[in-house]
């Protein structure tokens, strides 16, 4: 990225103004589990700040594994993750967590036998001080966790417990909050809820890089968006330019490709 595209003030569909300031950028990423098999096979992704960048692509593309990598929990074997001016490759996920970013897995993202009061204080595991304050924000952001704070996580619905894991990772006032399919399994009303509270979250300053399944939605709410194929981005544009291109309507959003218009 040059001095004078940071510097070019972009602007969103809703008009919001976006600083221009580039927060993340990964490059050229190569990453993987298992020696001698590359997932990411240079995969590039950058956020600016307030952005709300979606991460598409078929099953099996890498999208879950960009966002693992971006957190600390894959190895980097080549490429790198600049977070303001630090690089991000090498350092574990507590470390990156103190430089301000949050992520949600898919699953697994709430403590079941824990309440939901003491799931948001685990969240806030890193954070010194009080956290009072903090907590009756996201009480106040998500109602239901408020009705239910001492419920245990386990019993919650599974939107609820989706709401939960987010009010988790806010907890920290990340600066970067990575959300992995955070609308998997939900009933469509749900699905709304989901992806109207992550507006909300991106409207009141944090960053995000949303994976999805429900591409069309994702793209809808998105400033940009990446579509992942075989472990690297293969388009990449604004949500809505996305959206309208016939060749990624036709590969990922179902219009004219029967098998990859099943997930969504
Ligand atoms: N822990 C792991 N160990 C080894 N291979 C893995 C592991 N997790 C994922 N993979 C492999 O990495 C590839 C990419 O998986 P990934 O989960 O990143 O895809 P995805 O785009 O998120 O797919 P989905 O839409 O199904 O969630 C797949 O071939 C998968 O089998
Ligand atoms: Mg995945």
């Amino acid at each position: 990225m040059n001095s004078s595209q940071s510097e070019t003030e972009l602007t969103d569909r809703s008009n919001r103004k976006i600083s221009g300031k580039l927060i993340l950028e990964a490059r050229n990423i190569v990453a993987g589990y298992v020696d001698g098999v590359d997932i990411l096979q240079g995969a590039n992704l950058s956020v600016y700040e307030g952005e709300l960048v979606t991460v598409i692509g078929s099953n099996g593309a890498g999208k879950s594994t960009l966002a693992k990598t971006i957190f600390g929990l894959v190895p980097v074997r080549s490429g790198e993750i600049l977070f303001g001016d630090r690089n991000l490759v090498g350092l574990n996920p507590e470390q990156i967590v103190r430089y301000g970013i949050s992520y949600v897995p898919q699953v697994a993202n709430v403590f079941p036998s824990l309440s939901v009061s003491d799931n948001l204080d685990m969240g806030a595991y890193t954070r010194e001080g009080n956290i009072t304050a903090v907590k009756d924000k996201i009480y106040t952001a998500f109602p239901v966790l408020a009705k239910r704070r001492n419920q245990r996580a386990g019993t919650l619905s599974g939107g609820e417990r989706q709401m939960l894991a987010m009010g988790r990772a806010m907890m920290l006032e990340p600066e970067l909050l990575i959300l992995d399919e955070p609308s998997a399994a939900l009933s469509p009303i749900l699905v709304q809820d989901i992806f109207n509270l992550i507006q909300q979250i991106n409207q009141t300053g944090t960053s995000i890089i949303l994976v999805e399944q429900n591409a069309r939605k994702a793209l809808a709410i998105a400033d940009r968006g990446y579509v992942m194929h075989l472990g690297k981005d293969e388009f990449t544009g604004k949500g809505v330019d996305l959206l309208n291109n016939p060749e990624v309507g036709k590969l990922y959003l179902g219009m004219g490709n029967f098998t990859k218009a099943l997930p969504n």
